[in-house]
């Protein structure tokens, strides 16, 4: 049972390298410490007005955004009520695509898995094959970005033009470790919908989730009696429309910040954030393969998160432990009990760079006399 642990008035600051959250600039943080306003009032309009359009202007998307109070698992629930009448194709290849298949299951749809080992990636061909040979009509196919599990970054943008011959099929993309440090060309790969989670690569505190949503993802869930109220894609792009703001009481706070950090990355480019990512990933993983061995199937390591394989056999959790002690950084362990001690995870996503990935590098290899 669980008991109550007393929350102190200070813990040391700790540089976060884990995949979410992630680091916060401080004047982002800052940003939420204003006095309360109310969310029927105008200056509400201007906030969520602004941080929808930037949004879009930042992924450089026609399609619609959705910004609403919650995290990324509430997206991997409504897009199944919203869009999925009975027949769902989950790809999975680790947690949180597995979750996404336990999600649409309790929802009562027919879901059919496409399954791959936990570290290997997703193949389009499967995807068509699958398609092609079932005798099922799916209503939705989704995929996961990035399987922050494994460190697993997938096609999805072949994913996506497979998915686009079949004009009855809509495409969900789970892109919450990745979207934001991963350039992605939404339109152009018929992803009708894709979400993230504030807290990962826009690096901003956690609280809110982001939704791009297709006019015909939106037209489809018109004919489904069993959409979401909270995360209905009519009702949240309708109430846009018509007032600017959010159908219920958003975490104001933490829209102050996105706006800050929203304009961050509006100067710093969708293109520019993925080459910065791009260049940590390498790094990292150039990193890894000099001491260990990489997770992930070759060609599909994340771009955002590094999932490398205890070859050393290194104790993770003391190493976890030790570099936490000695030089206030954090970065995590493998997932759940399976990968825990199998591998480790360097979160390198939102406002790292090479030169605080480098920093932490060092740290491990001190401490782990590597
Ligand atoms: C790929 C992926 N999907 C979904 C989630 C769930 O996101 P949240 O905790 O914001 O609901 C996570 C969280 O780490 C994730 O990495």
């Amino acid at each position: 049972m669980t008991k109550k642990r007393e929350y102190k008035d200070s813990y040391p600051d700790k540089k976060l390298y884990i995949p979410g959250p992630t680091e916060v600039r401080e004047d982002v943080i800052e940003a939420m410490c204003e006095p309360m306003f109310g969310h029927r009032m105008d200056r509400m309009t201007d906030l969520y007005t602004t941080i929808v359009e930037d949004t879009k202007e930042f992924l450089g998307t026609d399609n619609d955004v959705i910004i609403l109070t919650g995290s990324g698992t509430g997206f991997m629930e409504s897009s199944i009520l919203n869009l999925v009448d009975e027949n769902v194709l989950v790809t999975t290849c680790g947690s949180f695509s597995e979750r996404q298949a336990n999600i649409a299951d309790r929802l009562g749809k027919n879901v059919d898995t496409l399954e791959y080992e936990w570290g290997q990636a997703v193949k389009p061909e499967d995807v068509r094959e699958a398609l092609e040979e079932s005798e099922t009509e799916y209503d939705v196919v989704t995929c996961v970005m990035n399987e922050s599990s494994t460190g697993v970054r997938n096609p999805i943008e072949e994913i996506g033009d497979v998915v686009a011959d079949y004009p009855d099929t809509y495409f969900v993309v789970d892109a919450v470790s990745a979207l934001g440090g991963d350039y992605v060309d939404i339109d152009e790969h018929n992803i009708d919908v894709i979400f993230t989670s504030v807290q990962k690569a826009f690096a901003m505190p956690p609280g809110l989730a982001v939704c791009v949503v297709s006019d015909d993802a939106y037209e489809r869930e018109l004919e489904s009696d069993s959409a979401s109220w909270y995360g209905g894609f009519q009702r949240t792009l309708d109430y846009y429309d018509r007032k600017g703001q959010t159908h219920s009481t958003p975490a104001i706070p933490i829209m102050l910040a996105y706006r800050k950090q929203m304009k961050y990355m509006l100067e710093e480019s969708h293109e520019a954030r993925d080459e910065r990512h791009r260049e940590m990933a390498e790094y990292t993983r150039e990193w890894a393969r000099e001491h260990f061995e990489m997770f992930p199937e070759e060609g599909y390591e994340s771009q955002t998160v590094s999932c490398i394989e205890n070859t050393q056999g290194i104790d993770v959790a003391e190493t976890i432990d030790a570099v936490s002690e000695e030089y206030d950084f954090v970065f995590s362990n493998g997932y759940g009990s399976a990968l825990g001690e199998k591998t480790f995870r360097i979160g390198h996503m939102g406002e790292h760079d090479l030169e605080s990935i480098e920093e932490l590098t060092d740290a491990i290899e001190d401490v782990a006399g590597l």
